[in-house]
């Protein structure tokens, strides 16, 4: 069936403080025994009790990158206590393997047929457990969003799209993110930052969408360095996580070229790049590529973070990347540069490129990320 063009409808717990309002959600939705995903530096940072949740099963093995090795762990942890519900504590990685978690509770193996390459939006039919997003980046957007990303074991970074994936509620705690370093609030901000933009220049018409993502962009724009420099400013943490929220309720539009070249290489398995660092990377590089293909788009968001004109955008994002001390090529984050070729004809193919101001061939994707090592 063909999709909606604008869908919204998600219940958006969001302030300081909102992270207690967890046990009364779980009980709303009659979850008796969630599984909490979520890594081991949260639990040392006592997030779970933040939560209310000190006694609940918790998975705490999620990866920067999650595997299906990764997804198989979790869904027998989750199975062996016999838990009904899903409590996602992270960043992108866990809210994501928690979403195909709960796929796997509901539907049948093998993972792959489910992936959006495979058509596998079709398949995902079941209703699945209970899912409480409680984001502690301010990046991925992934709980408002109804996609999901895993490396499968054929190597391959592939997305999984489908309504039922979307979280029963977000909830969004600044005060949550206080703890990021900076480095990472960095890196997870880009992210946010370049699904607003990429999502007000996917062709896809939204205005809806549009209007959110110009919104965020502008906000995670002001609020970035402040965040950076001084990571107790709770009023930037806020705006950044507002950013982080914006992208993925307008990511409905789809993204773009960043995320297409970025998707193969966080799949490199001995690496482990993180998504927001190579996509903060890529984006000066992109943009430029999209010129010609989105000049009014790029001129609004110009007027938004109050540039002189659309083509200075690029260049404005390359400044922000130095000022954040993130990488700038990919030589930096030791990527070997014969590993890039093969890439190409993934990142081509990837299900970001269809929304892509400018068409991503395997010709344009190789020369991009020569561009960019
Ligand atoms: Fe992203």
């Amino acid at each position: 069936m063909r999709a909606p063009d604008i869908a919204y409808l998600t219940d958006i717990h969001f302030g300081v403080g909102v992270a207690a309002v967890v046990p009364e959600l779980l009980e709303r939705f009659g979850v008796a025994r969630p599984l909490v995903v979520t890594d081991a530096s949260l639990i040392e940072l006592g997030m779970p009790q933040r939560l209310g949740l000190a006694g609940a099963e918790a998975f705490a093995g999620t990866e920067t990158n999650p595997t299906e090795a990764n997804l198989r762990d979790c869904l027998a942890h989750y199975r062996s206590a016999a838990c009904d519900g899903l409590v996602a504590l992270g960043g992108g990685a866990p809210l994501d393997l928690a979403k195909l978690v709960g796929m796997m509770v509901a539907h049948a193996p093998a993972l792959e047929q489910y992936a959006i390459l495979r058509g596998g939006t079709a398949r995902i039919v079941a209703p699945l457990p209970p899912l409480v997003a409680v984001p502690t980046t301010a990046g991925s957007g992934s709980e408002v969003g109804r996609a999901a990303l895993l490396r499968l074991d054929s190597g391959r970074k592939l997305g999984f799209l489908s309504p039922l994936l979307l979280p029963k509620a977000a909830v969004c705690d600044p005060s949550l993110t206080l703890s990021l370093p900076p480095r990472l609030t960095a890196a997870t901000g880009m992210d946010a930052i370049s699904h607003c933009v990429e999502a007000y220049c996917s062709p896809r018409v939204n205005p809806v969408a549009d209007a959110i993502a110009l919104d965020g962009l502008h906000r995670g724009w002001h609020a970035i360095r402040r965040a950076f420099a001084r990571g107790d400013d709770l009023a930037a943490r806020s705006q950044m996580m507002l950013c982080a929220l914006m992208g993925g309720l307008a990511f409905q539009k789809g993204l773009g070229a960043v995320h297409s070249l970025s998707h193969p290489l966080g799949a490199l398995p001995d690496l482990a790049l993180h998504h927001g660092t190579l996509n903060a990377l890529f984006l000066p590089f992109v943009l430029r590529f999209n010129q010609e293909a989105c000049g009014p788009a790029l001129d609004a968001m110009a007027r938004a973070l109050g540039l002189a004109s659309g083509a200075a955008v690029a260049d404005a994002f390359e400044r922000l990347l130095a000022e954040l001390g993130l990488p700038r090529r990919l030589r930096e984050l030791g990527v070997p540069r014969e590993a890039l070729a093969p890439l190409a004809p993934l990142a081509a193919e990837d299900h970001c490129s269809a929304t892509n101001p400018r068409a991503l061939d395997e010709g344009a994707a190789r020369r991009l990320y020569a561009e960019a090592w």
